[in-house]
């Protein structure tokens, strides 16, 4: 049997015990021996629990103990987790994790001190929760330069957003909504401020260049300004607000990577994601566009991930490890936001003069719309014109024309 610990008994790691327990037959057979949890350490007291016995609060009993080859870290968070995790690479045991915070923050380290003492770190449900897309990306794709990953990459944005679509509720409803249902949390600024799509992207953007990519470089913004208004404009033109996380290699070896609303058309396979669910198309130079989706969030499907890369380091167990490694190149790479081209709703003020918003993006499209609110007028830019309008024109523009700006939202726009 191979000997497992996890730390951390919250939703996953309550989650990784369960489907050990449920789907211990089909884990003999892909392991040959199967899995046993040894210890789980957790502050808190599970008397009910059918794994109560092997509850610790002393992690040295699982850092100093031989048999356990392989942790489950489902603490969460970037202190005790990363202290957690060197300690267990440090001893030589194999380290699974769904902390995408972790990874984002410290990832590097910890492959490169994974890679020192010849075991993995691995983290396929830190992206997508049960949905397979760290291993394929990494491994099945292996074979092509990726252009493009662009994902509705958080479960709780969606819903809002899909609640908001769908009841014509505003943000504040579905958010309580969301929070009532148990799909956000009571404080959901990592969700609703965009940093937790912006940790996955980062993560995948790092996966598909070899290249480690700071989340802390990525232009984020969250949905906590999205409108009913900006709803029925998605209506209008036969789209949706979705949270978008983008990744986008620009002439060959420049990362344009945002996260932020965006409108993306219905046409568009991403748009078929609502609710919890998260989706993420993949373009490669060989393969074409190839799309994800499923339950990105969830104690079971995340379970799922975390599991199938337990069975991963259990048939590499004495081996040479296979993992992920990302060079730190500084971000140098990373195309700077205000370079990067866009394409925009803009939202006005029925009392400006049209003719001088026409004069200050007539050289890159401007299209006007038909009335959708009232007490406003709107138009696109940045579309149908060979001269692209980058983030740093499109603001300064929006600066001159002041307070007659209500809102604009980018269009999203397949590369
Ligand atoms: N809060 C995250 C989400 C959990 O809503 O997608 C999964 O990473």
């Amino acid at each position: 049997m191979i000997k497992i610990a996890i730390l951390g008994y919250g939703i996953v790691g309550s989650g990784v015990a369960e489907v050990i327990r449920m789907n211990q037959d089909a884990l003999k057979k892909q392991t040959k021996t199967g899995i046993d949890i040894k210890k789980i350490l957790d502050l808190r007291e599970f008397p009910e629990d059918p794994f109560a016995d092997r509850l610790t609060k002393n992690a040295d009993e699982i850092m100093d103990d031989p048999e356990i080859s392989v942790v489950v870290e489902t603490i969460g968070g970037a202190k005790i987790a990363f202290d957690l995790t060197k300690r267990a690479l440090a001893a030589g045991k194999h380290v699974v994790t769904s902390n995408k915070e972790l990874v984002a923050t410290h990832g590097p380290e910890l492959m490169d001190l994974a890679v020192s003492n010849q075991v993995s770190y691995l983290f396929e449900a830190s992206v997508g929760g049960g949905i397979p897309i760290i291993r394929p990306l990494h491994k099945c794709l292996a074979a092509n330069v990726i252009l493009e990953i662009s994902g509705i990459l958080n479960g709780t944005t969606n819903y809002i957003l899909t609640r908001m679509e769908h009841a014509g509720i505003d943000f504040e409803t579905a958010l309580k909504e969301a929070q009532a249902h148990g799909y956000a949390e009571q404080n959901p600024t990592a969700d609703v401020a965009g940093i937790d799509a912006c940790r996955k992207i980062a993560i995948l953007g790092s996966i598909a260049t070899g290249e480690y990519i700071d989340s802390r470089q990525i232009h984020t913004e969250g949905i906590t300004d999205v409108t009913t208004a900006d709803m029925a404009y998605a209506r209008a033109l036969h789209a949706k607000v979705k949270l978008l996380g983008s990744f986008k290699r620009q002439d060959g070896k420049q990362y344009n990577l945002i996260v932020a609303p965006m409108l993306v058309p219905s046409n568009q396979p991403l748009t078929a994601a609502d609710d919890v669910f998260n989706a993420i198309q993949v373009t490669g130079n060989a393969l074409g566009t190839a799309m994800f989706y499923g339950r990105g969030a969830g104690k079971l499907p995340t379970a799922s991930a975390v599991v199938a890369d337990v069975i991963e380091c259990a048939m590499h167990l004495g081996k040479q490890p296979h993992m992920a490694l990302w060079e730190d190149h500084g971000n140098q790479n990373i195309l700077a936001h205000d370079e990067a081209a866009v394409s925009a709703l803009i939202r006005l003020s029925p009392a400006i003069d049209q003719n001088s918003v026409e004069k200050l993006f007539s050289n890159v499209g401007i299209e006007w719309l038909e009335p959708v609110m009232p007490e406003e007028i709107a138009c696109i830019v940045g579309q149908n014109s060979d001269q692209a309008l980058t983030e740093g024109q499109l603001s300064q523009r929006l600066a001159q024309l002041g307070e007659s700006v209500i809102s604009r939202m980018r269009i999203y726009t397949k590369s």
